[in-house]
């Protein structure tokens, strides 16, 4: 069994395929953590040191200088017991009274099966997976207050999971100051960190730096998760490559605000965490009222980035993400956005439409400017009713017309928006959050809704389903295109309790729409990939990935993403060159290449203005990717050369049988009478014999992956090239 309980030893020990996971109910009845790495029998308690430390604290019934909560590895750090190092869990007394509480351990409950959240994202199970869930209770016996720590574990996936329920079973209200869901100590390490930063049009670019004294964090106050930090978090070996060393991540299954942190102690050790950021949070329980803290995946690989990586691609892809298009290949779209932006009728969508037919794409998308008087992005959000004099008519007449081209329908909504130009604004000026008294903070000349308030997301459902019901739409873009910075619900009994809140209402509604339409393919979109998270692929299985969509910075963004999100996950467009954002131009060929990344592929430019020639082209890409597609979705992905290198990227996707592999690479610069760069294939089957599709030559696997084969000498800057190798025999 994945969990085993030792009631000697008092530990409780989680195995998965390749790691265990290893902690201890010690004498004093606090939790301390022993052990995540490579799978081992054993109990590693010899791990944590018990020595006088000088100033190190002890709780009373202690008496023993050599134990301190503040140098001990623990599960569930908190405050108020002498452990100073970053806490998970912090909680006051009301009425301004004492912080702090002591959290000892009360029981345990073994389950068979992955635990869920209600109202949350959380990793799911299927019949087979030969999951379970740990839930370890601990209890502050003066404040009667539970906290479960929920442990799940996946084998075949090598991910164990955190999450936490705060239970009050006093009679007193508390307020729960600070909650965070995972933490990961470690007795010693020198490690490397490695975070992911970014801007609009710019996101989850790789930094890693040496973990040095202090607290390193990253995290988002923004109410969503961001386009500045993303909530995934690696460390590793400061030696890990690609390929060897250890590492560690945390991802964590939320959209909104949250911190994550890094921080080595006095005595070298190494707190990993990731959870609820606690600004503007502060959540009062009232007798028997309960807070869950939501999901942390955690993943370990013995063998470098790549590995831990492909942990996480396959878990998201088959266990987080859901519904009708988990597993099935994505239609090839062309979006309206970068082709005509605000300026279009239904009658130039039908006309492109029948273009993209021409070109071999599949759906249309309608993206912004459908609605109320939205012209441009000052007004109407909110008014989801359709300017039939734009559209020639309402949208489901539309959607027949597309469809009559040969294409399906989709269309872009920004539900949790609201413009202040609006008829739904006019109307309940209170619905969209704002702080009274306080001059409001606009973002792209919009508001918030406050969808902390079941009445206000009824209200932005219905006019949804006023439209989707009646007409046949088979995409939909949910898009958010500001953070939120007024933090007041009128509705609210705490205002530290709205930002959760919020998200909570974000993700019923994005359960309503798939509960009443599981068919329709949901693409989650935050101005570009400002949500991309875990959290947002429980519900919409691919993202936007950014809004740049130049080729060359698409390599960083994309290949950024990968370290945490699978390909299928992104959403990736040929836009028009010179790229409309950048200026730079590239070959129609390259920007085909890179948006072939992607699993959710597609082109957003005027297909009407391509030549001849650019309409065969893309005819042909459209064939390659449909070949490739169930590879690009499902293939193990491997980032070859990373575009750091500034000469090359390329990446590989590699059947899990080893059957097939599709190579790919940008050359990023050239030097005359240069080196010539070599590609080295991974994840082939050892002893087999290959044969490459573009060459038609046949090629031993080991000497492949050994010594690689040599790119075209004639590839100019930003030209691209692709290699497809079939085992031979296969
Ligand atoms: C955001 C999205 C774009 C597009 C525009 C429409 O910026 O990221 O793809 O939908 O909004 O206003």
């Amino acid at each position: 069994m994945p969990v085993v309980v030792d009631h000697d030893h008092r530990t409780f020990t989680l195995h998965t395929a390749c790691t265990t996971y290893q902690m201890q109910v010690d004498r004093y009845g606090y939790v301390l953590h022993l052990y995540y790495g490579p799978r081992t029998a054993g109990t590693m308690d010899y791990l944590p040191t018990f020595w006088d430390r000088g100033q190190a604290a002890q709780p009373e019934h202690v008496g023993d200088r050599a134990y301190s909560l503040d140098v001990l590895p623990q599960e569930f750090p908190f405050q108020g017991m002498g452990d100073l190092r970053n806490p998970l869990f912090s909680v006051r007394r009301v009425g301004g009274g004492a912080f702090g509480c002591d959290l000892r351990y009360a029981g345990f409950e073994l389950r068979d099966g992955k635990y869920g959240l209600p109202g949350l994202p959380a990793v799911y199970d299927e019949g087979a997976d030969g999951a379970q869930t740990l839930v370890i209770t601990l209890r502050d016996a003066q404040l009667r207050l539970d906290v479960e720590l929920l442990y799940g574990v996946m084998p075949a996936y090598d991910v164990v999971t955190r999450a936490v329920r705060v239970v009050n079973r006093g009679t007193e209200t508390v307020e729960v100051k600070r909650l965070q869901s995972a933490c990961l100590d470690f007795t010693h390490g020198d490690f490397d960190v490695l975070s992911f930063f970014g801007r609009h049009g710019m996101e989850r670019m790789p930094a890693r730096a040496a973990l040095g004294h202090g607290s390193f964090s990253v995290g988002s106050r923004r109410g969503e998760s961001s386009h500045q930090y993303n909530p995934f978090l690696i460390v590793c070996d400061r030696t890990a490559t690609e390929e060897a060393g250890q590492a560690w991540s945390m991802s964590f299954v939320y959209s909104g605000g949250f911190c994550a942190a890094v921080e080595r102690d006095q005595f070298d050790q190494v707190r990993m965490q990731m959870g609820l950021s606690d600004e503007q949070f502060s959540f009062p329980l009232a007798p028997g009222e309960e807070l869950v803290g939501p999901e942390v995946v955690m993943t370990y690989s013995a063998h470098g980035l790549g590995l831990l990586s492909q942990n996480l691609h396959r878990l998201i892809r088959q266990r987080v993400c859901r519904g009708y298009w988990r597993d099935r290949v994505r239609p090839v779209l062309l979006n309206s956005w970068e082709a005509a932006y605000f300026d279009f009728t239904g009658d130039s969508l039908v006309d492109l439409a029948r273009k993209a037919k021409e070109c071999g794409v599949e759906l249309l998308v309608m993206d912004d400017g459908w609605f109320g008087r939205r012209e441009s992005d000052t007004s109407s959000l909110g008014d989801w009713r359709p300017n039939t004099a734009k559209l020639g008519g309402t949208v489901a007449e539309l959607a027949r017309r597309v469809n009559e081209a040969g294409l399906d329908f989709g269309i872009w909504y920004e539900p949790e928006m609201v413009s202040e130009d609006s008829d739904l604004y006019r109307a309940h000026p209170d619905w969209a959050l704002a702080v009274p008294g306080k001059p409001k903070v606009r973002g792209r000349d919009q508001l918030v809704l406050d969808l902390s308030r079941p009445e206000v997301r009824d209200a932005v459902f219905e006019q949804m389903c006023a439209v989707l019901d009646d007409a046949n739409v088979a995409y939909l873009k949910w898009d958010c295109n500001r953070s939120l910075v007024d933090v007041y619900s009128s509705a609210a009994r705490d205002q530290g309790t709205v930002l959760y809140n919020y998200v909570l209402g974000l993700y019923d509604l994005l359960e309503r729409l798939s509960q009443r339409y599981p068919r329709m393919l949901v693409e989650g979109c935050a101005s570009g990939g400002g949500r991309f998270d875990a959290g947002m692929l429980y519900y919409t299985p691919q993202i936007w990935t950014s809004d740049c969509t130049d080729a060359v910075n698409r390599l960083t963004i994309q290949v950024g993403t990968s370290y945490g999100y699978p390909c299928a996950a992104m959403g990736a467009h040929v836009s028009a060159s010179p790229n409309e954002m950048t200026r730079r131009p590239a070959p129609l060929s390259t920007r085909a290449a890179v948006a072939m990344m992607g699993g959710g592929f597609g082109y957003e430019l005027d297909v009407r203005e391509l030549p001849d020639a650019g309409v065969e082209a893309v005819k042909r890409q459209v064939a390659y990717f449909h070949a490739h597609a169930e590879l690009i979705m499902n293939g193990r992905y491997y980032r070859l050369v990373p575009p750091e290198t500034n000469r090359l990227c390329a990446w590989e996707f590699a059947a899990e049988d080893g059957s097939e592999a599709l190579v790919a690479a940008v050359v990023l610069d050239v030097h005359g009478y240069g080196v010539p760069s070599y590609l080295v294939p991974r994840g082939l089957t050892p002893g087999a014999v290959y044969r490459c599709s573009e060459t038609g030559g046949d090629y031993p696997s080991d000497a492949l992956m050994s010594a690689g084969f040599p790119l075209p000498l004639s590839l100019a800057p930003y030209e691209s090239c692709a290699f497809h190798f079939s085992r031979v025999g296969a």
